[in-house]
């Protein structure tokens, strides 16, 4: 399926961004922030649009997108939780937090919940280790997580769903 070209507003965004970095590497980060905010998701189309718009390798593009967990290649739930099993959140019960999702929705991580009110990814350290364990979900950061409040938590979630930061 073809993309649609960026918005007018997107565009004028990315000559700001560009007319900033001189080197058009520099401006693949802010680029892509800017493709994420139009297009939710960055697949292979829309690496390729960022690419030729910054006139970089389709590869170097593909390779700062897959670099990053904060970007998606597929479409995403309306909930994207984000669970730390770093080695903090490791030792402080991480994993059972995993657990205890995968066992609510019937979901594994990079799966998304039929419904498709959740997304569920496993993080490295979110710099939020004093409070281990814990998982992002839009921009609300959920700290000193136990197994057992996990149903409620997401069942809140469901109710009121926290988009991600675009
Ligand atoms: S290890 Fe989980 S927030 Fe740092």
């Amino acid at each position: 399926m073809q993309t649609a070209p960026l918005s007018d507003a997107a565009k004028q965004k990315l000559n700001a961004v560009l007319s900033r970095y001189p080197n058009a590497m520099a401006a693949c980060l802010p680029a892509l922030h800017l493709a994420r905010a139009e297009y939710g998701h960055l697949g292979d189309d829309v690496v390729k649009l960022v690419a030729d718009h910054l006139a970089l390798p389709v590869a170097h593009v593909h390779g700062v997108v897959t670099f990053y967990t904060m970007f998606r290649r597929e479409p995403s739930g309306q909930n994207v939780l984000r669970v730390c099993t770093n080695i903090s959140c490791m030792l402080r019960g991480g994993y059972e937090i995993l657990g205890a999702v995968e066992r609510e929705l019937g979901i594994k991580p990079g799966q998304t919940t039929p419904d498709g009110c959740f997304t569920l990814i496993e993080e490295e350290c979110l710099a939020a280790c004093a409070n281990a364990p814990m998982m992002i979900c839009g921009a609300r950061y959920f700290l000193d997580l136990v197994p057992e409040k996990m149903p409620e938590l997401l069942a809140e979630l469901r109710q009121t769903p926290q988009t991600e930061l675009v």
